[in-house]
């Protein structure tokens, strides 16, 4: 069934688990989410950027995923990632989204906090839930603290941001950052900060970049010709500590991404007389599905729907 990301995101704070957010941009990852939750009995999001919307159509994605959702048994829901303007909101909101991402963050404080207010002042009268961010989700290693202190989210200002916007969800940055490049050393995120904001707020609060890079996938990437020398992602268990100290959704795209040209690869390369899309892409989708289902697992969301 479809729902908002705060009717799955408020039990999740609640209760101490979180509800993985996966990217999509194709049948096969819809296909891939979908199945996962319904055998592991787990809600889930499914996100939609805008650039998936340029490169699917907005009314070819925004079907599908609601497809996907109203005949599944499980609850999921349409989730607009890294909207950057009111405009593509609106066309989401009318579209049938059934939650927003306002992404305010590269703004000024108060220029952040009257998009994501006018955003929440359009979406709230149709049921559609919002989050928004606070801090910039940038590579930290190698900055200095006062580079830190401007990027990272300043637990100071976030409860009233989320006070004075109304918003649903909070995305926090703490020092993870987008896509397969994450850390050059160990990996280190700033838990101290995120237990000070989860202090302050008692709304879901919500991790991106949190693909965890797994070297089996990474391994099996290379070994049919990937070049993905240095990619790191967040170890399994700071996820877990983050989920403890408040986090309530997490974003996935990059796994996904990985797992599914692993296996393109890996069929490519077995298979050289194979052509049919299906039984290339087939594939695919189990890799990407046993993602999910790990996933799911990891966030303790299994069995929770
Ligand atoms: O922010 C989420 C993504 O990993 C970037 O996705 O390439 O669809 O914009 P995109
Ligand atoms: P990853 O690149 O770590 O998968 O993060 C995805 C994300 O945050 C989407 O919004
Ligand atoms: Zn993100």
């Amino acid at each position: 069934m479809l729902v908002t990301n705060k009717d799955l995101l408020v039990p999740a704070r609640r209760k101490g688990y979180a509800v993985g957010a996966f990217n999509v941009n194709n049948l096969e990852t819809v296909l891939a989410v979908a199945e996962a939750a319904t055998e592991e009995k787990s809600p889930a999001i499914i996100a939609v950027t805008p650039s998936a919307i340029k490169y699917a159509g907005l009314p070819y994605v925004s079907k599908i995923v609601k497809t996907a959702a109203e005949s599944s048994s499980v609850p999921m829901s349409l989730h607009l990632d890294h909207g950057e303007d009111f405009e593509t909101v609106s066309k989401c909101v009318a579209a049938g989204f059934t939650s927003v991402m306002i992404d305010g963050s590269h703004l000024k404080f108060e220029e952040n906090i009257a998009l994501t207010k006018k955003v929440v002042d359009l979406a709230h009268p149709k049921g559609v839930s919002v989050e928004a961010e606070l801090g910039r989700l940038a590579g930290i290693e190698e900055k200095t603290v006062e580079e830190k202190e401007a990027i990272l989210t300043d637990p100071n200002s976030a409860k009233e941001f989320v006070t004075r916007t109304g918003a649903d969800a909070l995305a926090v940055a703490v020092g993870t950052s987008h896509g397969a490049y994450k850390f050059k050393g160990e990996a280190k995120l700033d838990f101290e900060r995120l237990k000070t904001i989860s202090g302050e707020i008692d709304l879901p609060l919500v991790l991106h970049g949190a693909s965890s890079v797994p070297a089996w996938i990474i391994e099996k990437a290379a070994k049919y010709g990937a070049e993905l020398g240095g990619a790191r992602g967040i170890p399994e268990d700071q996820v877990i500590r983050a989920i403890s100290l408040g986090i309530a959704k997490i974003n996935i795209d990059t796994d996904l991404r990985l797992a599914f040209t692993a296996t393109v690869r890996e069929v490519l390369a077995n298979q050289p007389k194979e052509f049919d899309p299906r039984k290339i892409l087939g594939p695919a989708k189990e890799a990407m599905k046993e993602v999910v289902k790990g996933k799911m697992r990891l966030f303790g969301s299994s069995g929770k729907a």
